[in-house]
C-alpha cells in the first residue's frame, strides 16, 4: 500500500494532520522504522514521496457483545443474548439463556475480546440468595479466579466475587449517601459487605467514625483489607456479627447517620435502628419493591416501627435506585429520627 515516510519529531502533528484531510488509510498500522515512521495513505500528501510498503493490516475493533457474535451464532441465538453484564475488575459475570448454554463458552470468549480487561468470565447460575446474598457462578473463560480487585470512587476493593455479595450498579448512590455526610458524624454501616459504602464515605468525608457490620466472615475479612489497602483504619472499625446481636451491645443511642443496605429483609433489623438512632439521626433504608408505587411499603414500615419504638420519624428523601427485575425496583428512603 502507498505510505510516506515521516521523521520521528513531526510524526504525531502529520498523523493529525493526515487525520484531519481523511487522508490516513486506518486499515494499516503505521510502521516505526530507524528513518522514521511510515504511515499508509490515501493519496499524495503535500511534497512527501509515495512509497509502496507492506504494512500489517489492523484487526477492526469491535464494540459490543452483539456485534463480535455476528456470524458466530444465528439470527435467532443472537436476540437471546443477555446485553448487560457485570465487570468487576477484571471478572465479567454473565446471564446465559438455557437455550445458549451450548455456545456459552464462545460467548464468553467473545466477551474477552471485546472487552480487553476481562481475564476470567462467569456464567450466573442463580439469584443471588441466603443470608450473605452470594450466588453460584460457573467458570467460563479465561483465568479461572475468582479474587480480583475493583476501582470506585478512587477507593480500591479486593474481593472475591463467590464468596461475597458485590454490585457495581451502586457506585452512584454511595457517592450520594457520601456527599451528605457531615464532618464529627458517627455512622453506623449496616450490612456492610466488604466496606464499599463506609469506603467511599471515608474518602469524601474523612473527619467521622465508621462502625461497619457483616455477618459474613469472608465478606468480613475483605473488609478490614479493604480499610487497610485505603488507608482508613483510624476512620472505619469493620465489626463480624450479627446486626441484631452488636447495635443492642454496643451502639445504643450511638449513631448520627445509618445504612441499611439489605434490600431483601432490612425491615426486620428497624428496630435496631431507632434503637441506635441519636435525636436527628439520618437512615438510609433500601428495599425492593414494586415498580408501580415503590415507596408505599416503606413509608407504611417506618412508620410504624417508629411507632413501636416510641419516636418519630421524618421522611427527607426518596429514591429510585435502580431497576431490579421486570416491574421490581431498588428504593432506598431516608429519615430523620425525632
Ligand atoms: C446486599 S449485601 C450489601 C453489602 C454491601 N453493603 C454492598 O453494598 O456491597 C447485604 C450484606 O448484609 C450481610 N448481612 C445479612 N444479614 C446480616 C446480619 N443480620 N447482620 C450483619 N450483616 C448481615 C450479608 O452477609 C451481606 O454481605
Amino acid at each position: 500500500m502507498k505510505c510516506i515516510l515521516v521523521r520521528r519529531r513531526e510524526a504525531e502533528s502529520i498523523r493529525k494532520e493526515l487525520i484531519s484531510l481523511n487522508l490516513l488509510d486506518n486499515r494499516y498500522v503505521p510502521q516505526a522504522e530507524p528513518d522514521g515512521i511510515y504511515f499508509p495513505v490515501k493519496g499524495k500528501f503535500k511534497s512527501f514521496k509515495l512509497v509502496e510498503i507492506e504494512l500489517e493490516k489492523r484487526t477492526p475493533r469491535v464494540f459490543s457483545l452483539e456485534e463480535s457474535l455476528k456470524g458466530k451464532l444465528a439470527a435467532e441465538e443472537l436476540e437471546l443474548v443477555v446485553r448487560s453484564f457485570d465487570i468487576i475488575g477484571d471478572i465479567a459475570i454473565l446471564e446465559i439463556p438455557k437455550k445458549l448454554e451450548k455456545k456459552e463458552r464462545l460467548i464468553a470468549e467473545s466477551l474477552m475480546n471485546v472487552h480487553r480487561n476481562v481475564k476470567s468470565v462467569f456464567k450466573k447460575l442463580g439469584p443471588m440468595e441466603g443470608v450473605y446474598r452470594t450466588r453460584k457462578l460457573k467458570f467460563l473463560a479465561g483465568e479461572r479466579r475468582t479474587v480480583t480487585e475493583y476501582r470506585e470512587n478512587n477507593c480500591r476493593f479486593r474481593l472475591d466475587v463467590s464468596k461475597v455479595y458485590f454490585t457495581p450498579r451502586l457506585s452512584f448512590e454511595r457517592r450520594r449517601i457520601a456527599e451528605q455526610v457531615k464532618p464529627g458524624e458517627h455512622i453506623l454501616a449496616l450490612f456492610a459487605g466488604v466496606g464499599p459504602f463506609p469506603i467511599v464515605i471515608a474518602k469524601v468525608q474523612p473527619h467521622v467514625k465508621i462502625h461497619a457490620v457483616e455477618l459474613n466472615p469472608d465478606a468480613f475479612k475483605y473488609m478490614q483489607e479493604n480499610t487497610r489497602l485505603n488507608r482508613m483504619q483510624e476512620i472505619i472499625t469493620p465489626l463480624l456479627g450479627d446486626v441484631k446481636e452488636i447495635v443492642p451491645a454496643k451502639f445504643v443511642n450511638s449513631a448520627d447517620r445509618i445504612l441499611m443496605p439489605l434490600p431483601k429483609g432490612a425491615e426486620k433489623f428497624l428496630g435496631e435502628a431507632f434503637l441506635a438512632a441519636k435525636k436527628n439521626c439520618i437512615v438510609h433504608f433500601y428495599q425492593f419493591a414494586s415498580e408501580q408505587n415503590p415507596f408505599e411499603e416503606a413509608e407504611k414500615l417506618v412508620a410504624n416501627e417508629a411507632m413501636i419504638s416510641g419516636r418519630k420519624a421524618e421522611v427527607t428523601g426518596k429514591r429510585v435506585v435502580r431497576p431490579f427485575a421486570p416491574t421490581v425496583v431498588q428504593i432506598v428512603m431516608d429519615f430523620r429520627v425525632k
